[in-house]
């Protein structure tokens, strides 16, 4: 599921042929992402369901399953999907409904985490990818991946730095899952 610029989800399929696992669908809330071309430039189905199109988050969320459930996913990947997502909607795909996040979690949950871990003086920071919960950021983490923050770093230096890595751990979790490696259970 994604949301826009979709570096994630390029490298979540460029790697899928080496982690074992097969990108059956991609989803979006915003119809003009660029994460849409991508996916309609590599032959991966697309479903849009814009949220804007729904008077409230309960009914985009129930269109939003109703696509999901139509392309059957054993997993489902958040990747820049920027939407917060709903009690019903997270306990429905429970358990396999994951997100990546760009900080290392529980540090600097929400928006905007490279320049809040520059200006804490942060020494560490990274990525984590972790399971789904109404907690937002919260969820029980799976794996997480750092690096030590240089100093005079600029936030956008350090955030492409942080993206790099991102782009190494979520195929290595997802090709967790599809071998078995990784469950709640
Ligand atoms: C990524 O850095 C991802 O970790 C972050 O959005 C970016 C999406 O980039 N996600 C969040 O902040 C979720 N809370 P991408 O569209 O190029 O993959």
């Amino acid at each position: 599921m994604v949301s826009g610029r979709g570096s994630n989800l390029r490298a979540l399929h460029e790697k899928a042929p080496e982690q074992g696992y097969v990108i059956i669908g991609v989803v979006s809330n915003n119809p003009t992402a660029p994460a849409v071309d991508y996916a309609r430039d590599q032959g991966l189905a697309v479903r849009i369901v814009d949220h804007r199109q729904f008077a409230t988050r309960d009914a985009f969320e129930v269109a939003l399953a109703a696509e999901l459930d139509d392309l059957a996913p054993d997993v489902i990947a958040l990747a820049g999907f920027l939407r917060v997502l709903g009690t019903d909607f997270v306990g429905r795909y429970r358990g396999r409904l994951l997100n990546i996040h760009p900080s290392l979690l529980p540090a600097f949950p929400g928006l905007d985490t490279h320049r809040r871990a520059l200006a804490s003086g942060a020494r560490f920071h990274g990525a984590t990818v972790h399971l789904v919960t109404d907690a937002v950021d919260g969820g029980p983490i799976i794996a997480q991946t750092g690096l030590t923050v240089n100093p005079g770093e600029s936030p956008a230096a350090l955030a492409a730095r942080v993206l790099t890595l991102e782009h190494a751990l979520y195929p290595y979790v997802l090709g967790g899952f599809a071998r078995g490696e990784t469950s709640d259970r």
